[in-house]
């Protein structure tokens, strides 16, 4: 059995999967407490996770989404960048960010695939930010690709929560 739940605050946060998005610890706590964490369960065991971060008024970041390694490839990471599209319409923001390096290719084609456009690039934001070189699909990770997504309300009296 799956559900999609928040994480309550006094679990164990997910840490080893945090790090399969994002390899820096630092960077991870930069942006953890502000965030909410929302947890894939499946048979009892989380195997994956994202984080909401409100950045500007009406405007929230997806900014850390990670599926198991074992469990990757089977369409739980597009489950939850669904999800994350739907919570952050339900919370009442009217649009939704992400960001993601110039190497990850399949994250690239995985978030236009639901419905977030290019809008930028942010040149040199993972080798101002980062320590380590980071490389992926033989590919070093240099520049962040940024992309957003409208939120369409279906009620125009609906709720604006905690903006
Ligand atoms: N190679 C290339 N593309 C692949 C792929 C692979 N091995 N596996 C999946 N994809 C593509 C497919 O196009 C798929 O879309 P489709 O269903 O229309 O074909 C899409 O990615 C989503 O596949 P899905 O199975 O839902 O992905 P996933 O469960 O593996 O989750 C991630 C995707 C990125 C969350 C997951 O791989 C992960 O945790 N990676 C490490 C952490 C990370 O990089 N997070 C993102 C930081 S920006």
């Amino acid at each position: 059995m799956e559900i999609i739940r928040e994480l309550k605050p006094k679990e164990p946060k997910p840490f080893e999967l945090f790090l399969l998005a994002d390899p820096d610890l630092d960077v991870i706590h930069s942006y953890l407490d502000h965030s909410k964490c929302m947890v894939l369960e499946q048979n009892n065991e989380i195997i994956g996770t994202y984080l909401l971060l409100p950045t500007r008024p009406h405007t929230v970041e997806l900014v850390n989404i990670a599926i198991k390694e074992s469990k990757q490839g089977k369409g739980y990471g597009k489950k939850l960048v669904k999800h994350a599209v739907d919570k952050a319409r339900e919370l009442g923001y009217k649009i939704i960010e992400v960001g993601t390096g110039n190497s990850s290719i399949q994250q690239i084609g995985l978030y236009q695939k639901c419905g977030f456009e290019i809008t930028g690039i942010d040149k040199g934001f993972f080798t101002r930010h980062y320590k380590d070189p980071i490389y992926e699909n033989g590919i070093r990770c240099k520049d962040m690709v940024r992309m957003k997504q409208e939120l369409y309300h279906c009620f125009s009296d609906s709720k604006e929560a905690n903006l």
